[in-house]
C-alpha cells in the first residue's frame, strides 16, 4: 500500500530581526491542541536534521502554527530559506509539558533574543487566566527586539537594549531587579540564552520568587529514548523533552547545560561551513556574537 505523507505548507514568512524569521505553517491538529510551553520537532525534508522549535503562536481557525527561528547553523538556515508556498516534510508535536501557570497575581515574563518569542505563549496563557503580565524583553539594539507588539496586547512591556538605542539602556536583569525590589512579583518566567536564564534565576533566588526557565538542550527524538536532552535538576537527571522543557530555574545545573550544548560543535561548524559556502539563501553568514552575559 502506498502511503502519502501530508506536507506542511508555509503560509506566511516575516523577517523579525537580522537573523530571526517567523514562519507560519499549516498544522491544524497541533494548532488546535497546543498549550503554552510546548514545542514541535520539525524536519524540513528527507535526510534533514530534526530540529526542536517552540510553538510561538497558533491560529486554530486557520489551522496554522507560528515558529520563530533564529538562524544559527545548517538546519535553521535551511528552514528560514523556505518561502511561502514551500512545504516542510514533518512536524511532530505538540511535545513537552505545558507551562505551570499561576491562577492569579502578577507574573513577570523575561525574554532575551529569540527567547522573547518562546515566552509569548506563556504570557498569552497567563493573560487568558486573568494574571497581570509584565514582559521584559531585550536585544543588543532596536533591530534585535522582537515580539514587542504581540506582548503589548497581553500587558505592560519593558524594552531594554544593551546600547540604549531603544527602550531603556541595560540588560533585562536590571529591569527585573527593579520590579523585584518594588515587590509584588508572584512568579518569573525566563527564556533566552543560558547566561541570561542563569542570571535571572540567581537574581530571583534571594527574593524567594518562583522562577521557571525553558531549557534548550540538544534534542533528537523528543520522546525520552535517546538521552540527548539530559539535564540535571536539583541533583536528579531529567530529560527535557518529556520532563520539561520548563523547570524550576533555582534547581537547574546551568554549567552542565552549557557544557552539553557544545558537545557537537565541531560537526555543527563543518555543516555550517557548507551553509556559508552558498547553500544558505537567507543572506547572512554567521549569527552575531551573543550579548555579554548580564551581571
Ligand atoms: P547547529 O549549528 O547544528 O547548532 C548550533 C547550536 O544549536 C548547537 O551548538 C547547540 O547548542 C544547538 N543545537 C544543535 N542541534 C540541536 C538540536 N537537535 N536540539 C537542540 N539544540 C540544538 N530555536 C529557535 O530559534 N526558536 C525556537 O523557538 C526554539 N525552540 C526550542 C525549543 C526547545 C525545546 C529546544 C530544545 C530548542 C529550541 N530552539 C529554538 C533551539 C534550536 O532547536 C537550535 O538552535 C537548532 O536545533 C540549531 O540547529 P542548527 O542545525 O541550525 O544549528
Ligand atoms: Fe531524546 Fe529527549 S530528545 S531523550
Ligand atoms: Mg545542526
Amino acid at each position: 500500500m502506498i502511503r502519502f505523507r501530508r506536507m506542511h505548507l508555509v503560509t506566511g514568512k516575516v523577517q523579525l530581526s537580522p537573523n530571526v524569521t517567523r514562519l507560519d505553517l499549516e498544522a491544524s491538529r497541533i494548532a488546535e491542541i497546543r498549550q503554552p510551553g510546548q514545542f514541535v520537532i520539525v524536519r524540513r525534508g528527507n535526510g534533514a536534521e530534526r530540529i526542536p522549535l517552540t510553538l510561538a503562536d497558533a491560529d486554530s481557525v486557520r489551522g496554522t502554527i507560528a515558529l520563530v527561528i533564529q538562524a544559527v547553523g545548517k538546519s535553521t538556515c535551511d528552514l528560514v530559506a523556505l518561502e511561502v508556498g514551500d512545504s516542510i516534510l514533518d512536524i511532530s508535536g505538540p511535545l513537552g509539558h505545558p507551562t505551570e501557570m499561576i491562577a492569579a497575581g502578577r507574573a513577570v515574563c523575561v525574554g532575551g533574543g529569540v527567547g522573547t518569542a518562546v515566552v509569548h505563549p506563556i504570557a498569552q496563557g497567563l493573560a487568558q487566566r486573568g494574571v497581570e503580565v509584565i514582559s521584559i524583553i531585550g536585544g543588543r539594539s532596536r533591530q534585535w527586539v522582537i515580539f514587542e507588539e504581540e506582548l503589548s496586547r497581553l500587558g505592560q512591556v519593558i524594552v531594554c537594549s544593551d546600547d540604549g538605542s531603544y527602550g531603556r539602556q541595560g540588560f533585562v536583569t536590571d529591569a527585573t531587579r527593579e520590579l523585584l525590589e518594588a515587590g509584588r512579583v508572584d512568579i518569573v518566567y525566563a527564556v533566552g540564552p543560558v547566561p541570561m536564564m542563569r542570571a535571572v534565576a540567581n537574581l530571583t533566588k534571594p527574593f524567594g520568587v518562583r522562577t521557571i526557565v525553558s531549557l534548550n538542550p540538544v534534542m533528537v527524538d523528543g520522546t525520552g529514548m535517546c538521552g540527548g536532552c539530559r539535564v540535571d535538576i536539583g541533583g536528579e537527571t531529567k530529560f527535557a523533552c518529556v520532563d520539561g522543557p520548563e523547570f524550576d530555574g533555582h534547581l537547574v545545573d546551568f554549567d552542565l547545560l552549557a557544557e552539553r550544548l557544545g558537545t557537537y560543535r565541531e560537526f555543527e561548524q563543518r555543516a555550517s561551513a557548507g551553509c556559508e559556502a552558498g547553500s544558505c539563501r537567507v543572506g547572512l553568514t554567521r549569527p552575531d556574537p551573543p550579548s555579554p552575559a548580564p551581571p
